[in-house]
Protein backbone atom coordinates (compact mmCIF):
# COMPACT_ATOMS: atom_id res chain seq x y z
CA UNK A 1 0.00 0.00 0.00
CA UNK A 2 1.16 3.58 -0.82
CA UNK A 3 2.77 4.52 2.98
CA UNK A 4 1.07 7.90 3.64
CA UNK A 5 2.04 10.34 6.08
CA UNK A 6 -0.07 11.67 9.31
CA UNK A 7 0.61 13.13 12.73
CA UNK A 8 0.04 10.98 15.21
CA UNK A 9 -1.41 12.45 18.32
CA UNK A 10 -0.70 11.28 22.14
CA UNK A 11 -3.05 10.36 24.42
CA UNK A 12 -3.89 13.88 26.67
CA UNK A 13 -4.06 15.73 23.16
CA UNK A 14 -6.73 13.03 21.96
CA UNK A 15 -7.75 13.31 25.24
CA UNK A 16 -8.91 16.67 25.49
CA UNK A 17 -9.84 17.02 21.79
CA UNK A 18 -12.74 14.66 22.90
CA UNK A 19 -13.71 16.95 25.38
CA UNK A 20 -13.89 19.62 23.13
CA UNK A 21 -15.60 17.86 21.09
CA UNK A 22 -13.48 16.88 18.54
CA UNK A 23 -13.39 12.98 16.70
CA UNK A 24 -10.50 11.19 16.56
CA UNK A 25 -9.49 7.49 16.07
CA UNK A 26 -8.17 5.23 18.72
CA UNK A 27 -7.01 1.79 18.05
CA UNK A 28 -8.96 -1.30 19.59
CA UNK A 29 -7.57 -5.38 19.57
CA UNK A 30 -10.46 -5.48 16.95
CA UNK A 31 -10.00 -3.00 14.59
CA UNK A 32 -9.52 0.86 14.99
CA UNK A 33 -12.99 3.44 16.23
CA UNK A 34 -13.65 6.62 15.44
CA UNK A 35 -14.27 8.08 19.06
CA UNK A 36 -16.40 11.02 20.08
CA UNK A 37 -17.96 12.08 23.44
CA UNK A 38 -20.37 9.92 23.35
CA UNK A 39 -22.83 12.20 26.02
CA UNK A 40 -21.99 15.29 23.77
CA UNK A 41 -24.29 15.33 20.88
CA UNK A 42 -23.32 17.49 18.64
CA UNK A 43 -19.98 15.46 18.09
CA UNK A 44 -21.90 12.29 17.86
CA UNK A 45 -23.81 13.66 15.24
CA UNK A 46 -20.23 14.63 13.19
CA UNK A 47 -19.33 10.78 13.30
CA UNK A 48 -22.62 10.05 11.29
CA UNK A 49 -21.37 12.72 8.84
CA UNK A 50 -17.82 11.98 8.52
CA UNK A 51 -18.44 8.23 7.87
CA UNK A 52 -21.31 8.87 5.59
CA UNK A 53 -23.24 6.32 8.17
CA UNK A 54 -27.09 6.34 8.12
CA UNK A 55 -28.53 7.67 11.13
CA UNK A 56 -30.61 4.46 11.73
CA UNK A 57 -27.03 2.30 12.68
CA UNK A 58 -26.85 2.87 16.06
CA UNK A 59 -23.15 3.03 17.75
CA UNK A 60 -21.32 1.04 20.33
CA UNK A 61 -20.47 2.83 23.34
CA UNK A 62 -17.02 2.23 24.57
CA UNK A 63 -16.06 2.15 28.52
CA UNK A 64 -13.30 1.99 30.73
CA UNK A 65 -14.86 -0.41 33.47
CA UNK A 66 -17.78 -1.95 34.04
CA UNK A 67 -18.52 0.42 36.47
CA UNK A 68 -19.56 3.35 33.86
CA UNK A 69 -21.80 1.31 32.62
CA UNK A 70 -23.69 1.48 35.33
CA UNK A 71 -24.43 5.05 35.23
CA UNK A 72 -26.61 4.52 32.03
CA UNK A 73 -28.17 0.96 32.39
CA UNK A 74 -30.52 0.09 35.52
CA UNK A 75 -31.30 -3.44 34.72
CA UNK A 76 -28.55 -6.15 34.34
CA UNK A 77 -29.37 -9.14 33.08
CA UNK A 78 -28.69 -12.38 34.95
CA UNK A 79 -25.68 -13.61 32.85
CA UNK A 80 -24.16 -9.95 32.68
CA UNK A 81 -21.87 -10.53 35.95
CA UNK A 82 -20.17 -13.94 34.42
CA UNK A 83 -19.92 -12.26 30.82
CA UNK A 84 -18.27 -9.06 31.69
CA UNK A 85 -15.54 -10.97 34.03
CA UNK A 86 -15.40 -13.45 31.57
CA UNK A 87 -15.12 -11.42 28.41
CA UNK A 88 -13.81 -7.96 29.67
CA UNK A 89 -11.81 -6.21 28.21
CA UNK A 90 -12.14 -7.76 25.26
CA UNK A 91 -13.81 -8.21 21.72
CA UNK A 92 -17.36 -8.63 23.09
CA UNK A 93 -20.18 -6.04 22.97
CA UNK A 94 -23.47 -6.28 24.87
CA UNK A 95 -26.70 -4.57 24.60
CA UNK A 96 -28.68 -3.52 27.59
CA UNK A 97 -31.95 -1.62 27.56
CA UNK A 98 -30.68 1.95 28.15
CA UNK A 99 -31.88 3.98 31.34
CA UNK A 100 -34.38 6.93 29.95
CA UNK A 101 -32.90 10.29 29.24
CA UNK A 102 -29.18 9.70 29.31
CA UNK A 103 -27.93 9.02 25.63
CA UNK A 104 -29.32 11.11 22.52
CA UNK A 105 -31.07 8.82 20.00
CA UNK A 106 -28.35 9.81 17.42
CA UNK A 107 -25.89 7.30 19.68
CA UNK A 108 -28.81 4.38 19.90
CA UNK A 109 -30.48 4.86 16.63
CA UNK A 110 -33.65 5.73 17.99
CA UNK A 111 -33.75 2.06 20.13
CA UNK A 112 -35.12 1.59 23.61
CA UNK A 113 -31.12 0.12 23.75
CA UNK A 114 -27.69 0.84 23.95
CA UNK A 115 -24.63 -1.29 22.91
CA UNK A 116 -21.77 -1.17 25.45
CA UNK A 117 -17.65 -2.73 25.04
CA UNK A 118 -14.54 -2.14 27.24
CA UNK A 119 -11.84 -2.86 24.55
CA UNK A 120 -8.67 -4.49 25.26
CA UNK A 121 -6.38 -1.52 24.51
CA UNK A 122 -4.91 0.16 27.55
CA UNK A 123 -3.85 3.04 25.60
CA UNK A 124 -7.60 3.45 24.84
CA UNK A 125 -8.76 2.29 28.33
CA UNK A 126 -6.43 5.31 29.63
CA UNK A 127 -7.75 7.48 26.96
CA UNK A 128 -11.14 6.87 28.18
CA UNK A 129 -10.30 7.20 31.91
CA UNK A 130 -8.61 10.77 31.12
CA UNK A 131 -11.53 12.41 28.64
CA UNK A 132 -13.95 10.92 31.93
CA UNK A 133 -16.58 10.44 29.56
CA UNK A 134 -17.61 7.00 27.46
CA UNK A 135 -17.03 7.58 23.93
CA UNK A 136 -18.76 6.47 20.69
CA UNK A 137 -16.92 4.27 18.43
CA UNK A 138 -17.71 2.87 15.34
CA UNK A 139 -15.15 1.68 12.90
CA UNK A 140 -12.89 4.17 11.32
CA UNK A 141 -13.74 4.09 7.99
CA UNK A 142 -15.77 5.61 5.30
CA UNK A 143 -18.88 3.56 5.58
CA UNK A 144 -19.14 0.27 3.62
CA UNK A 145 -15.40 0.21 3.30
CA UNK A 146 -13.13 -2.88 5.15
CA UNK A 147 -13.02 -1.76 8.43
CA UNK A 148 -9.74 -0.09 9.28
CA UNK A 149 -6.51 -2.16 11.01
CA UNK A 150 -4.17 0.28 10.84
CA UNK A 151 -3.52 3.91 11.46
CA UNK A 152 -3.00 4.15 7.53
CA UNK A 153 -6.14 2.96 6.56
CA UNK A 154 -7.55 5.15 9.42
CA UNK A 155 -6.03 8.44 7.38
CA UNK A 156 -6.26 7.11 4.13
CA UNK A 157 -9.98 6.93 4.72
CA UNK A 158 -10.97 10.20 7.37
CA UNK A 159 -7.81 12.30 6.54
CA UNK A 160 -9.05 15.94 6.88
CA UNK A 161 -12.05 14.77 8.12
CA UNK A 162 -10.93 14.44 12.05
CA UNK A 163 -8.89 15.55 14.60
CA UNK A 164 -6.21 13.17 15.08
CA UNK A 165 -5.15 9.30 15.42
CA UNK A 166 -4.09 8.11 18.50
CA UNK A 167 -1.72 4.98 16.62
CA UNK A 168 -0.75 1.97 18.34
CA UNK A 169 -0.07 -0.21 15.34
CA UNK A 170 -2.15 -2.88 13.45
CA UNK A 171 -4.51 -4.04 15.56
CA UNK A 172 -4.61 -8.21 16.46
CA UNK A 173 -7.77 -9.67 15.85
CA UNK A 174 -8.61 -7.60 13.04
CA UNK A 175 -12.66 -8.23 12.75
CA UNK A 176 -15.17 -6.15 14.98
CA UNK A 177 -16.22 -7.87 18.26
CA UNK A 178 -18.86 -9.94 18.66
CA UNK A 179 -22.04 -8.53 19.44
CA UNK A 180 -24.71 -9.61 21.81
CA UNK A 181 -27.81 -9.06 22.46
CA UNK A 182 -28.76 -9.23 26.62
CA UNK A 183 -32.43 -7.89 26.15
CA UNK A 184 -34.69 -10.82 25.02
CA UNK A 185 -38.17 -11.68 26.97
CA UNK A 186 -36.94 -15.15 27.52
CA UNK A 187 -33.57 -14.20 28.90
CA UNK A 188 -31.16 -16.19 26.29
CA UNK A 189 -28.46 -14.12 24.91
CA UNK A 190 -28.45 -13.79 21.43
CA UNK A 191 -25.53 -13.12 18.92
CA UNK A 192 -26.17 -10.35 16.22
CA UNK A 193 -22.43 -10.12 15.11
CA UNK A 194 -20.16 -12.81 15.14
CA UNK A 195 -16.49 -11.77 16.27
CA UNK A 196 -13.54 -13.11 17.95
CA UNK A 197 -15.93 -14.21 20.93
CA UNK A 198 -17.64 -17.41 19.42
CA UNK A 199 -20.88 -18.76 20.08
CA UNK A 200 -18.62 -21.95 21.95
CA UNK A 201 -16.91 -19.66 24.35
CA UNK A 202 -19.81 -17.87 25.33
CA UNK A 203 -21.72 -21.37 25.81
CA UNK A 204 -19.35 -22.53 27.85
CA UNK A 205 -20.14 -19.30 30.79
CA UNK A 206 -23.71 -18.88 29.86
CA UNK A 207 -25.02 -21.87 28.74
CA UNK A 208 -27.73 -21.72 25.44
CA UNK A 209 -26.88 -18.75 23.00
CA UNK A 210 -29.25 -18.24 20.05
CA UNK A 211 -27.94 -16.86 16.68
CA UNK A 212 -29.82 -13.86 15.10
CA UNK A 213 -31.68 -15.79 12.26
CA UNK A 214 -30.30 -13.46 9.49
CA UNK A 215 -26.91 -14.86 10.29
CA UNK A 216 -28.63 -18.17 9.22
CA UNK A 217 -30.59 -16.94 6.53
CA UNK A 218 -29.86 -13.69 4.50
CA UNK A 219 -33.87 -13.63 3.77
CA UNK A 220 -34.11 -12.50 7.25
CA UNK A 221 -33.90 -9.11 8.78
CA UNK A 222 -31.01 -8.77 11.35
CA UNK A 223 -31.42 -7.31 14.07
CA UNK A 224 -28.27 -5.39 14.54
CA UNK A 225 -29.58 -2.85 12.33
CA UNK A 226 -25.50 -2.08 10.87
CA UNK A 227 -25.30 -6.02 9.73
CA UNK A 228 -27.86 -5.03 6.84
CA UNK A 229 -25.63 -2.89 5.27
CA UNK A 230 -23.30 -3.62 2.21
CA UNK A 231 -19.76 -3.55 4.23
CA UNK A 232 -16.08 -4.49 4.20
CA UNK A 233 -16.09 -4.34 0.28
CA UNK A 234 -13.57 -3.05 -1.77
CA UNK A 235 -14.55 -1.73 -5.38
CA UNK A 236 -13.20 -4.41 -6.92
CA UNK A 237 -15.31 -7.48 -7.07
CA UNK A 238 -14.45 -10.65 -4.75
CA UNK A 239 -14.88 -13.92 -5.25
CA UNK A 240 -14.38 -16.38 -2.23
CA UNK A 241 -12.18 -19.26 -3.61
CA UNK A 242 -13.80 -22.47 -1.49
CA UNK A 243 -11.75 -25.60 -2.28
CA UNK A 244 -8.33 -26.89 -2.50
CA UNK A 245 -5.40 -26.20 -5.10
CA UNK A 246 -7.03 -27.47 -7.74
CA UNK A 247 -9.91 -24.92 -7.37
CA UNK A 248 -7.68 -21.89 -7.32
CA UNK A 249 -6.67 -23.37 -10.58
CA UNK A 250 -9.49 -23.53 -12.20
CA UNK A 251 -11.14 -19.73 -10.92
CA UNK A 252 -7.51 -18.27 -12.11
CA UNK A 253 -7.88 -20.42 -15.74
CA UNK A 254 -11.99 -18.82 -15.94
CA UNK A 255 -10.60 -15.42 -15.50
CA UNK A 256 -7.87 -14.82 -17.42
CA UNK A 257 -9.70 -16.62 -20.49
CA UNK A 258 -12.53 -13.41 -20.00
CA UNK A 259 -8.65 -11.29 -19.72
CA UNK A 260 -9.32 -10.49 -16.77
CA UNK A 261 -6.40 -9.47 -13.87
CA UNK A 262 -6.23 -11.32 -11.15
CA UNK A 263 -5.52 -10.00 -7.48
CA UNK A 264 -4.94 -13.15 -4.67
CA UNK A 265 -5.87 -13.20 -1.02
CA UNK A 266 -3.56 -16.35 0.50
CA UNK A 267 -1.98 -18.53 2.62
CA UNK A 268 1.83 -18.70 1.63
CA UNK A 269 1.18 -21.99 0.15
CA UNK A 270 -1.09 -21.21 -3.09
CA UNK A 271 0.45 -17.92 -3.42
CA UNK A 272 3.73 -19.77 -3.80
CA UNK A 273 2.11 -21.53 -6.19
CA UNK A 274 0.18 -19.28 -8.21
CA UNK A 275 2.16 -15.92 -8.17
CA UNK A 276 3.47 -16.06 -11.67
CA UNK A 277 -0.10 -16.48 -12.89
CA UNK A 278 -1.48 -13.41 -11.55
CA UNK A 279 -1.21 -10.03 -11.32
CA UNK A 280 -1.04 -8.67 -7.65
CA UNK A 281 -1.03 -11.01 -4.02
CA UNK A 282 -1.49 -10.75 -0.97
CA UNK A 283 -0.45 -13.27 1.76
CA UNK A 284 -1.70 -13.57 5.19
CA UNK A 285 0.95 -16.01 6.00
CA UNK A 286 0.64 -19.81 6.82
CA UNK A 287 -3.07 -21.38 6.71
CA UNK A 288 -4.24 -20.44 10.03
CA UNK A 289 -7.53 -18.85 10.34
CA UNK A 290 -6.32 -16.34 13.02
CA UNK A 291 -4.01 -14.65 10.80
CA UNK A 292 -6.77 -14.56 7.64
CA UNK A 293 -8.90 -12.77 9.90
CA UNK A 294 -6.29 -10.50 10.79
CA UNK A 295 -5.18 -9.72 7.54
CA UNK A 296 -8.24 -10.20 5.95
CA UNK A 297 -9.01 -6.26 5.78
CA UNK A 298 -5.55 -5.17 5.24
CA UNK A 299 -5.69 -7.52 1.99
CA UNK A 300 -8.24 -6.47 0.72
CA UNK A 301 -7.38 -2.38 1.18
CA UNK A 302 -4.12 -3.58 -0.66
CA UNK A 303 -5.33 -5.28 -3.42
CA UNK A 304 -8.21 -2.79 -4.10
CA UNK A 305 -5.45 -0.55 -5.03
CA UNK A 306 -3.80 -2.31 -7.56
CA UNK A 307 -4.73 -2.37 -10.89
CA UNK A 308 -6.81 -5.83 -11.32
CA UNK A 309 -10.34 -6.62 -12.51
CA UNK A 310 -11.29 -9.56 -9.18
CA UNK A 311 -10.09 -10.41 -6.09
CA UNK A 312 -10.09 -14.08 -5.34
CA UNK A 313 -9.95 -15.08 -0.96
CA UNK A 314 -9.58 -18.26 0.81
CA UNK A 315 -12.08 -19.52 2.28
CA UNK A 316 -11.98 -21.10 5.28
CA UNK A 317 -14.41 -23.72 7.61
CA UNK A 318 -17.47 -21.81 9.42
CA UNK A 319 -16.55 -22.75 12.94
CA UNK A 320 -14.80 -21.13 15.78
CA UNK A 321 -13.86 -18.04 14.27
CA UNK A 322 -13.86 -19.17 10.83
CA UNK A 323 -17.51 -18.17 11.22
CA UNK A 324 -16.58 -14.09 11.99
CA UNK A 325 -14.08 -14.49 9.07
CA UNK A 326 -16.32 -15.94 6.21
CA UNK A 327 -19.03 -13.41 7.30
CA UNK A 328 -17.22 -10.31 6.34
CA UNK A 329 -16.03 -12.22 3.17
CA UNK A 330 -18.90 -13.21 2.11
CA UNK A 331 -19.97 -9.32 2.79
CA UNK A 332 -17.05 -8.34 1.27
CA UNK A 333 -17.85 -10.82 -1.76
CA UNK A 334 -21.53 -9.80 -1.94
CA UNK A 335 -22.13 -13.81 -1.24
CA UNK A 336 -20.27 -14.98 -4.33
CA UNK A 337 -18.64 -18.29 -3.58
CA UNK A 338 -16.50 -20.11 -6.40
CA UNK A 339 -16.36 -23.78 -5.54
CA UNK A 340 -14.81 -26.26 -7.82
CA UNK A 341 -18.22 -27.56 -9.27
CA UNK A 342 -19.85 -24.27 -9.75
CA UNK A 343 -16.88 -22.60 -12.08
CA UNK A 344 -17.58 -23.81 -15.56
CA UNK A 345 -21.16 -24.37 -15.12
O1 LIG B 1 -14.94 -4.10 17.40
C1 LIG B 1 -15.83 -3.24 17.32
O2 LIG B 1 -16.98 -3.43 17.76
C2 LIG B 1 -15.47 -1.90 16.68
C3 LIG B 1 -14.39 -1.23 17.54
C4 LIG B 1 -14.00 0.14 17.05
O3 LIG B 1 -14.81 -1.20 18.88
N1 LIG B 1 -16.62 -1.06 16.52
C5 LIG B 1 -17.60 -1.33 15.60
O4 LIG B 1 -18.64 -0.42 15.57
O5 LIG B 1 -17.56 -2.28 14.87
P1 LIG B 1 -19.67 -0.32 14.37
O6 LIG B 1 -20.45 0.91 14.66
O7 LIG B 1 -18.97 -0.37 13.07
O8 LIG B 1 -20.63 -1.55 14.55
C6 LIG B 1 -21.62 -1.58 15.57
C7 LIG B 1 -22.60 -2.69 15.32
C8 LIG B 1 -23.54 -2.35 14.17
O9 LIG B 1 -23.83 -3.53 13.43
C9 LIG B 1 -24.78 -1.83 14.91
O10 LIG B 1 -25.95 -1.95 14.14
C10 LIG B 1 -24.79 -2.73 16.14
O11 LIG B 1 -23.44 -2.86 16.49
N2 LIG B 1 -25.50 -2.10 17.27
C11 LIG B 1 -25.13 -1.02 18.00
N3 LIG B 1 -26.05 -0.72 18.94
C12 LIG B 1 -27.05 -1.63 18.81
C13 LIG B 1 -28.30 -1.85 19.46
N4 LIG B 1 -28.71 -1.06 20.47
N5 LIG B 1 -29.05 -2.89 19.05
C14 LIG B 1 -28.63 -3.71 18.04
N6 LIG B 1 -27.47 -3.54 17.37
C15 LIG B 1 -26.69 -2.52 17.74
MG1 LIG C 1 -18.29 -0.69 11.04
Amino acid sequence: MKTKQFTAIDLDQAAALLRQGALIAFPTETVYGLGANALDEAAVKQVYVVKGRPSDNPLIVHVSDFEMVKQYVTDFPAHTKALVESFWPGPLTLIFEVKPQTFSTTVTGGLKTVAFRMPNNQKTIELIKAAGVPIVGPSANTSGKPSPTTAQHVYHDLHGKIAGILDDGPTQIGVESTVLDLTAKDGIPVILRPGAVTKERLEQVVGQILVDQHLISEKEAPKAPGMKYKHYAPDVPVWIVDGDQETFRKAIESAKSKNQRIGLFADDRVIEIFSDEVEAVFSFGEESVDQATKLLFAGLRNLDEQSIDVIFAQAFPEVDLGIAYMNRLKKAANQKILKIDSIFE
